[in-house]
């Protein structure tokens, strides 16, 4: 496919978390059109299988790309850790990740080569972020810790309580252990914790997130492939959902940070 430098980035997520990734794209490339896709009935993925996430995958890919997308963007940490080559193998426009993103992050930033990750028990079970982290750097030390309680305390807006900062200091103690330089946000839910997280785990460890790194890596792609957008106007932003469940308007405008517009209910 022959894909057209006005033509929209797809992103996509298990439920509203990847308005993170799309806030920090809005942030970084302004003038891009964005298609973003968030299976809000049957989030969450973060304990579910890889074979269902899978297949709830491939039906998310199949409808950006009918969308006529650019570029496709997983934005879930948990799809990109189990069903990013999925994505690839069905996919012809070119196919990023968080982890990736992520990954090259941490390598850039710990200079101990001591790293932590965080992410949900799927994400962190697939081991999927060392493996992308020793690909870029083989020496890397990584200490991982599955932190299953910040999805739904983030959704609950408890983004500054007491109850979320213990939680916090239980699960990165063994993390912390470590003598750690740098932490990777390896959830979407978790940039709206950076605060909280950068109190708990102190000045010296630096906060990587995922969906800063991966607008940074988008704007490369685009820049390298020609497909940035040349149009000068406002972009279009539409948001396609499976459901629009309790609090959906809450939740999605405190992670994308503005209202939230144009949004399309749709049955997979
Ligand atoms: N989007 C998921 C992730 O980044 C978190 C929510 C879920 O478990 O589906 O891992």
């Amino acid at each position: 496919m022959q894909a057209h430098p006005e033509n929209p980035i797809g992103v996509f997520d298990s439920g509203v978390g990847g308005l993170t990734v799309v806030r920090a794209l809005m942030e970084r490339l302004p003038f891009e059109n964005i298609v973003y896709f968030g299976d809000t009935a049957r989030v969450p993925y973060g304990v579910k299988s890889v074979e269902t996430i899978s297949h709830f995958t491939t039906q998310i890919a199949e409808f950006l790309l009918a969308k006529q997308v650019k570029l496709l963007i997983i934005a879930c940490n948990t799809m990109a850790a189990v069903a990013s080559q999925v994505v690839k193998d069905l996919s012809p426009v070119p196919v990023l990740d968080v982890i990736d993103a992520g990954a090259l992050g941490a390598v850039a930033v710990s200079e101990k080569k001591r790293v932590g990750v965080i992410g949900t028990p799927t994400t962190i079970n697939s081991n999927a972020y060392a493996r992308a982290i020793h690909e870029y750097e083989p020496d890397m030390r990584i200490h991982s810790q599955a932190c299953a309680l910040f999805v739904p305390l983030v959704e609950e807006g408890w983004l500054d309580h007491e109850v979320t900062r213990l939680t916090a200091q239980e699960y990165l103690k063994p993390v912390l252990a470590h003598d750690i330089d740098s932490l990777v946000l390896g959830c979407t839910h978790y940039p709206l914790l950076k605060p909280l997280l950068q109190d708990v785990a102190g000045e010296a460890v630096t906060l990587v997130d995922s969906a800063e790194a991966m607008a940074e890596q988008t704007a490369s792609l685009l820049a390298e492939m020609n497909l940035a957008n040349p149009k000068r106007t406002p972009p279009d932003y539409h948001f396609h959902v499976t459901d629009v469940p309790l609090r959906f308007q809450t939740i999605g405008e405190r992670f994308l940070g503005r209202t939230l517009t144009n949004v399309h209910v749709e049955k997979l």
